[in-house]
C-alpha cells in the first residue's frame, strides 16, 4: 500500500498486531465477515487485515487511490471534532461507464461518476478495494483522526487435504 496522505501522518500498517487496538480489529473483522457472508464468499475463508492510523491536521487530504489485492477497504472515523473536516469521496473507476452517460435529470448514487459522503465520528465505512476513493482537505481547525484498513479473504484448503 502506498502512502496517499498529503500533509498528514500515517502510522505503520500494524494495528492488527497491537493489543491496544484489539476492539477495533475485532469489529473490523466482524463487519467484514457479515459482508463476505452476504456476498456468498466461500464458507471456509478466513479474513486477514491490516490497519493503520491517519492523523490529518488542517489542510491535509488523501488523494484519489484504490487498494489492489484486497477484497474490502474501509475507514473508521475516530475523531471529527469540527465541521469542515473533509468529505470522503468515491469515484467510479469504470472508464466505459463514462462513454454513454444516461439521459438523467438528476444524479443519484447509482448514476453519479463520483459520490461524496460527509463522514460521522464513530462510524465505519467499508467498500470494495477496487473502488477509487480519497478525502477532501481538512478545512477545520482540528485534526481528523481515522483508522483505515484493508481486508483479504483467504480460502483455506478443503478438509482432508494436506
Ligand atoms: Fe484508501
Amino acid at each position: 500500500m502506498s502512502n496517499t496522505n498529503v500533509k498528514g501522518w500515517q502510522s505503520p500498517n500494524n494495528l492488527q498486531d497491537l493489543a491496544e487496538f484489539e476492539d477495533i480489529n475485532l469489529r473490523i473483522l466482524q463487519v467484514c465477515q457479515r459482508i463476505a457472508e452476504s456476498q456468498h464468499f466461500h464458507p471456509n475463508v478466513i479474513l486477514d487485515h491490516q490497519a493503520w492510523v491517519n492523523i490529518s491536521p488542517p489542510g491535509a487530504s488523501n488523494k484519489l487511490h484504490y487498494h489492489a489485492n484486497c477484497h474490502f477497504s474501509g475507514v473508521y472515523y475516530v475523531s471529527l471534532k469540527a465541521p469542515g473536516c473533509g468529505s470522503i469521496f468515491f469515484r467510479d473507476p469504470r472508464v466505459a461507464s463514462r462513454m454513454f452517460p444516461p439521459p438523467i435529470t438528476q444524479q443519484t448514487d447509482f448514476t453519479a461518476e463520483e459520490v461524496r459522503l460527509r463522514p460521522e465520528e464513530g462510524r465505519m465505512y467499508i467498500f470494495p478495494g477496487w473502488l477509487e476513493h480519497g478525502v477532501e482537505p481538512n478545512q477545520s481547525t482540528e485534526d481528523r483522526v481515522s483508522i483505515s484498513f484493508n481486508v483479504r479473504a483467504i480460502q483455506q484448503a478443503p478438509l482432508g487435504r494436506s
